[in-house]
Parts: C-alpha cells; structure tokens; sequence
C-alpha cells in the first residue's frame, strides 16, 4: 500500500504564512455562537479546540467566559494566538502539541474540530484522532467536528485558485483523486497581479494533502459504543447537510463511561433506530432538550441495555 502524504511540513511552513487570510476572526465569532448553542453549554464550561491555529475560535469562546485549552503543533500560530489573547484581555491555555498526541482524561464538556482539521494522516491515525477526543470529554460532553463536505467537492472543486494575500497572489493547483479520496493541492506564490499570477515567476510554497470523508464514513468513525445520537448540518449555523452543502458539521455526544458493567458478554438484541433528528423552534435538535439530555458533565440516567451494543452487536469494549 502506497505510504500516506504527510502534510506535516505543509502546516509547519507555508500555512502560518496564509492562514490569517483563509479564516477570519469574524467567521469565527458566529462560528461559536452556533456552537455554544447547540453545545447547551453551561456557564464557565470547559472547552477544547484542536487544533487551534492563531486561535480565532479560542478567543471568542475564551471572551463568552468559558475555559479553553487551545492544542497546535505550530509555535508561530500559537504565539499569534497568545498574543490575540492577551490583547483580548482572556485567559487561554495553549498546548504545543501534536492532536495525535494528546491526553486529556475526561476534561472537557465540549470539545471542537474546525476548518477541515481532520484528514491529514491515514485513515487509521484520524480515527485515533477522533478516540483523542472521545477521550479528552467528559461523559455526556459534546464533540463538534466541522470539515469539507467531500460529496460536494467533487463536484465543484476549480482546478486552479487565486486569492489576493498581503500585496501578493496564491494560487492554488487543485487534483482530487477519486481513488483515495484524497485532495491535493499545490501553493504558489507570485509577486504579479491575480490575472497574471501563471505567467509571472511563481514560487511553491508547499504541498498538502487531505482526506475528505463523505458523511456516512466520518458518522461511522464516531463508533456508536463510544458516541451517542450524532447529529449532521451543513454549516457551523445549523444549515441543513445536503449534497450541496459546502461543510459537512458533526455533533455527536460522548456516551456514559463504565459500560458493561462488568465482563459479562451477552447476546444483543439489534440496537433501536437512531431517531431522525426533530428541530425545536430554537432551531436545537429536539432529542436533545434541556430536559432529556445529560448536562455536560453529569451522568444523567445510564443507557438502556440496547445502547450498550455497537451498530455491529458486539458488546462495547469498556471505556
Ligand atoms: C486549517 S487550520 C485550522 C485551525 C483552526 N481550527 C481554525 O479554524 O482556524 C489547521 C491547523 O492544524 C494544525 N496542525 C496540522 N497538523 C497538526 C498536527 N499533527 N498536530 C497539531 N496541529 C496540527 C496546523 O498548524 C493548523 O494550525
């Protein structure tokens, strides 16, 4: 099999040097609006964004009085979130680290993954990317997931992009391989104006590679003996998902620890039908009103027998 492309040096040396003008700290601030609600966050909860880049999320969930911990591997994104911090006037812990890495034990009542974060390694280090997380929360704590909706893509990825960025153009040579579904893309710097960008003397800066995962495999990554009623959108603003979505958004909840009980290993009947989910006025799933969902943080009342069993009737490995 052939060997993953590792993005690593892509993050580390051309990205700090463009992603100021890819996210704005303005998306960002609705971004959590979005997200603290459908999160139902209590006051001063505790949070996680990884990875955080320059922390554009972390500062606006750091300003609504919540605890965060911002996690990236990339010191020059963590000093611009640092010092945004300190001009915000917020505390933010920051963890230089790889996500691969880290070790939160049940610390946090929501945890973020923003801006197709997820995807640079193999299939099976992003899937123990995502057990980090599972980790990293509290039981009953929530997890949202916000990348590239991959059946969209295909569809509408230009092969080439340009974009203006500090008096200079990149662009961006674009290939999706439909074999792998792995997107690929090559960064160019040019001194020329946008339109003359090919023709003048052009400088790569790097090359990146991610997998983008359709809905029905990164649902299926949040295995069901780990993640409760996990919900899909379209958009960090709770836009329905569709195949014309540009984002594809998880929300998924993390289960109560300690299940089985014990060893014991018995015979599952098939787990109920995950219930569709049901909108409130609000606009919050109605399956998880304030009544019948679990604070983050508290048990709330155990799952029934079936829920303890994964989608594949196994009993749940324990936590
Ligand atoms: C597309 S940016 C998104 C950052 C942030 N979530 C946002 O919305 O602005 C991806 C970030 O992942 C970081 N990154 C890439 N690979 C990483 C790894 N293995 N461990 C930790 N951080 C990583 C990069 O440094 C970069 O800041």
């Amino acid at each position: 099999m052939a060997a993953v492309f590792q993005s690593e040096r892509f993050f580390r040396e051309a990205w700090p040097q463009i992603s100021q003008a890819f996210a704005s700290p303005t998306d960002a601030a609705s971004d959590v609006e979005w997200i603290v609600g459908v999160a139902a966050l209590e006051a001063g909860a505790r949070i996680l964004d990884a990875p955080c880049g320059f922390g554009r999320h972390s500062i606006e969930l750091a300003r609504r009085g919540f605890q965060v911990t911002g996690v990236d591997f990339s010191e020059t994104e963590l000093d611009r979130a640092r010092k945004a911090a300190t001009e915000a006037g917020v505390p933010l812990r920051l963890v230089c680290q790889d996500i691969r890495d880290m070790e939160f034990p049940g610390e946090f009542d929501l945890a973020v993954n923003l801006f197709s974060s997820i995807g640079y390694f193999s299939d099976d280090e992003d899937r123990l990317v995502i057990d980090r997380f599972w980790r990293a929360l509290k039981p009953g704590g929530v997890f949202v997931l916000d990348t590239r909706n991959r059946d969209q893509l295909v569809r509408s990825l230009p092969p080439e992009e340009r974009k203006r960025v500090n008096g200079w153009t990149l662009r961006i040579e674009n290939a999706f391989d439909p074999a792998t579904s792995r997107w690929r893309a090559r960064w160019w710097r040019s001194k020329r104006a946008i339109a003359k960008a090919k023709e003048g003397a052009a400088e790569l800066i790097g090359e990146s590679e991610i997998r983008l995962y359709s809905a029905h495999e990164l649902s299926a990554m949040l295995r069901p003996e780990r993640w409760g009623h996990v919900e899909l959108y379209g958009g960090l603003d709770g836009t329905p998902f569709s195949l014309d979505a540009p984002r594809l958004v998880l929300v998924g909840e993390r289960r109560p620890r300690r299940w089985p009980p014990s060893r014991v290993l018995w015979s599952c009947s098939p787990v109920r039908s995950i219930p569709t989910a049901r909108r409130s006025s609000s606009g919050r799933p109605a399956s998880w009103s304030a009544t019948t969902r679990p604070r983050p943080g508290s048990r709330g009342s155990p799952p029934r027998r079936q829920e303890y069993c994964s989608a594949f009737g196994r009993a749940a490995p324990r936590a």
